[in-house]
Formats: C-alpha cells, structure tokens, sequence
C-alpha cells in the first residue's frame, strides 16, 4: 500500500501510520450507481481481486453488465466481459443484498434542481435503501461530488434512521471523491491518486484500507468535509479559468489577436502558468454544475461565492457569441440565419467521448433554431440522441451521413466539439463555410476567408 499524506516528507521519512493496523482485507463491496463514475470504478476493483456487486436502479444497465456487456463507449466490453466471467463482477437492482458485503461505495448522480440548487435526492434514496440491510462494521463512502457537510449530515442522518445503527460507532462512514476523466488514456482509475476523508480515524482508516486494494496512491485528509471540498475546489478551478480565457477570448479578437496562438506563448513558461481552452460554453455532468453546490452552501453562511457566480455568467453567455459569428459568417455570404441550413459537428460534450449530458451543442442547436435556421448535428459518437430529461424535444434525432453531398448542403458548419475520429481535411473541402469554436481548422490548409474562429 502507497499512503500518500499531504506533508512534504518522503515515505522514508515518514512514521509507519497508524492507519496499518492488522485488519481483515475487504473482500466484498457493493458500487451503487453503475454509471460513468461506478462502472470504471467496480472494474477497478474486480481487476484487483476484490468481489463487486453492482448496484443500479435501471434494469437495462444490470442485464447488460450480467451479460458481460458495456453500455459506456470508452469501456471496452472484454473489460466487463473478463470480470464477469471471472466472477468478480456481478449486478442487481436488489438493494437488501447490501447486507452480502462489507463495503458499499455510492456513485449516483447529483445534478442541480430547476432553480439551479443541489439535487441530493439519488444519494438520500441510495441511503434509504441500503440502511436496513447494512451490518454492524460495514464501510460506506460516497463518491458523488457534493457540498461540505453531505456526508456526515444529510447521508448519515438517513442511514442512521434507516438502520437504527450509529455512525462511527456501529458502522463506518467516509467520502471519497471520484476522478474520473473519461476518454482520457492518461487517466486510469488505479493511477489517479485518490483523497479519503473519514467520519472518525477509525472510518478513515477502513476506507483507506479499501481504496488500497485498487488505487495505487491514497491521499487521507482530516475529515469528510475537507474531500468533499477539495473535490469543488478543482471543479471551480476549472470552471473559473475556463471563464478567463473565454473573457480574453472575446477582449483579443476585438483587438485582432488570436487567444489560441497566445495560449500557445504562454505556455512555454515553465513555472507558475497552466493552459485552459476557450469553447462554446461548459458541457458534462462536472464543472456546469458542481460550483453551485458551494454557491448555495456558502449561502447558509452568509457568504457569496462572487469568481463562480463571475465564472457561471462568463461561460454561459459564450454560446450567444458563437451564434453571433454564425451570424457574421453568415452575413459575409449575404445569407441570415433565418432559412440557413446549418450542422453543429459535436453533440458531446468533450472530445472523443459518447456523453452529451449538459453539452453547450444543445444550447446552440436551440439558440439557432429559435432564430429560424434548420439545424442539424454530426457526431460520430452519437448516433442518435437518447432521452434525456433536459432535451426531451431533440429524442431520436440521428447524425447526418458523413458524406460530401451531405455536408457540402450546409450553408455552415459550426464545429462545436474536436473528435480525434472526423476528418477535418474532407471538412475543408466540403464544407461551404465553417465557423471554429475549437481551433481544429488551424492546421488544415484552407482558404482564409472559409473559416470564422468563434
Ligand atoms: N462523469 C464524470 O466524469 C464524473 C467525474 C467526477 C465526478 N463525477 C460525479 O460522480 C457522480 C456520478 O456521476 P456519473 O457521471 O457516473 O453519473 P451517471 O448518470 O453516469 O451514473 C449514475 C448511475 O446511478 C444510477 N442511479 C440513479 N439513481 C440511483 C439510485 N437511487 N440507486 C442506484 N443507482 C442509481 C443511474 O441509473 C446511473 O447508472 C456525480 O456526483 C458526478 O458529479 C462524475
């Protein structure tokens, strides 16, 4: 095991940790919420031998993982295949099995409310109906990104009501919060290290136990609030920056300078700088949402929470001015809007990935439709556009061919996410007009005059 703490001693240095007790290993544990998050993570777990009951509310998800199959574009199915096969790997959506394991990591989603407030009901329904069937000394942790307090109020308020159990004494409870970046080859579940915040040192310290079993470096810090702020602290990061180099995105092009050549200047300092990307606006299930969480906790202590609520108008208001250079590209043609045919390539969120959840692509197919264009999308990720409860009205909406009479009877086409897998060459040469939220036409040979960065 590789405790990592957040001193500046090296391992030699440091005093063996008392959280190296001769304890029994966790053999058993339960993943509630099978998604982007909870699948990668049983996986995880299942490779390092440890036994993964899954546990999900959708039927679907625990019939295909029991068939050893992935329903997640970036898991490969021999992946989930090979621990089913294996037997460490098995799903169900019957909850009182919670009572097989030792352990039981939740990884539901937390989204925000209609009035933009934190959504905490998946996690107080998993808490609800896994309380009855938790045993004296079982482990819970909560992977789901939330606000300070979730964990040791609202999660233990419920399971202790619903088991009649006391936390800390009876069973142990920790949060831990999940790193996931999806598609990204650089970011493998066992690599990334990972923070743990226990309830009590004895919490801390099974929890730390159990992550040892699969991820190669543990971080433990002094309480659950402490992980469930450090996890909003990178999300804000992100999202604060991103505003940044949106804001200047918008202050250089007025002064003619082009903000992806200076990104590229100013990442040649060595020390003390690191790139962020401009974009059409802020897509997935992470950074549009999570810095809300703090905004309305901080609420509760009389603070406003200003950089994210500067950082949330910033990157919100980006896709009104992609649409407005739709417009100027447009208008350079003598075409408007209204009428125009016009394919957004990139439905999802981020590159290379099959996720849409919150992606700005939606924002600018409605922006632009309501201004009266047709629109369209391409995504070779997406097929089809599945249910969701925020785009109910685009459901079924399938991907244009990726062929030359297609995309050549565009009147534009508005690159919204930079997939590896399209051809940005055929683009060039089929595409009567192209408006770059992303700088991937940069190094395509192209007449000038074709292409209008955004
Ligand atoms: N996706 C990411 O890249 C990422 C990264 C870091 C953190 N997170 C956080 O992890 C958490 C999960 O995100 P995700 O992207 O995996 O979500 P997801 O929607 O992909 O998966 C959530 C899963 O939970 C299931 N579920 C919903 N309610 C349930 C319930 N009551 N009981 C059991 N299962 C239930 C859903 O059916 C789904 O399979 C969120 O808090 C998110 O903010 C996500």
């Amino acid at each position: 095991m590789q405790l990592s703490t957040l001193d500046s001693r090296t391992t030699e240095d440091r005093p063996e940790p008392s959280l190296v007790s001769p304890l029994p290993i966790l053999t058993d544990i339960a993943v509630v919420g099978l998604g982007y998050v909870g699948l990668p993570l049983s996986l995880q777990f299942a490779r390092s031998g440890v036994n993964v009951l899954g546990l999900d509310v959708d039927a679907d998800k625990v019939n295909a993982l029991n068939e050893g199959r992935s329903y997640i574009k970036h898991v490969a199915t021999e992946t989930v295949a090979d621990q089913v096969k294996a037997n460490r790997l098995e799903a169900t959506t019957d909850f009182a099995r919670v009572d097989e394991v030792d352990a039981v990591i939740i990884c539901v989603p937390t989204p925000l409310n209609k009035n933009r407030e934190p959504d905490i009901s998946f996690i107080l329904q998993t808490g609800r109906a896994i309380a009855p069937h938790l045993r004296k000394g079982t482990l819970v942790v909560l992977e789901s990104t939330t606000y300070p307090g979730t964990t040791d109020e609202d999660l233990r308020a419920t399971l202790e009501a619903g088991s009649g159990l006391k936390a800390g004494e009876d069973f142990h409870l920790a949060f831990s919060p999940e790193r996931e970046d999806p598609a990204n080859p650089d970011s493998k579940v066992g690599e990334v290290p990972k923070l743990v915040g226990g309830l009590t040192p004895a919490c801390l310290e099974k929890a730390v136990r159990l992550y040892s079993r699969a991820i190669k470096t543990v971080v433990p810090v002094s309480s659950c609030r402490v992980a469930e702020a450090a996890k909003l602290l990178e999300n804000i990061f992100r999202s604060v920056n991103i505003a940044l180099v949106n804001e200047l995105k918008l202050v250089y092009a007025s002064m003619g300078i082009d903000i992806w050549e200076v990104i590229a200047a100013a990442k040649t300092k060595p020390f003390g700088f690191m790139p962020f990307y401009p974009g059409p606006g802020l897509g997935g299930h992470c950074i549009p949402i999570d810095p809300f969480y703090l905004t309305w906790k901080a609420r509760e202590f009389e603070h406003s929470t200003r950089f994210i609520e500067l950082a949330g108008e910033i990157n919100t208001s980006m896709p009104d001015y992609v649409v407005h250079r739709v417009a100027e590209a447009l208008n350079n043609s003598g075409k408007a809007i209204k009428g125009s045919r016009i394919l957004i390539l990139g439905l999802a969120y981020k590159p290379n990935v099959d996720d849409e959840r919150e992606s700005p692509s939606y924002r600018l197919l409605e922006k632009l439709k309501q201004r009266g264009a047709i629109v369209a999308y391409h995504d070779p990720h997406v097929p089809v556009i599945r249910p969701t409860r925020e785009h109910p009205h685009w459901t079924g909406t399938k991907s244009v061919p990726w062929t030359r009479p297609t995309i050549s009877g565009f009147d534009l086409v508005l690159i919204a996410t930079a997939h590896a897998s399209v051809n940005y060459r055929e683009l060039a040469d089929w595409a009567q007009c192209i408006v770059d939220t992303r700088n991937v036409m940069a190094g395509v040979q192209i007449a000038s005059a074709k292409v209008w960065k955004a």
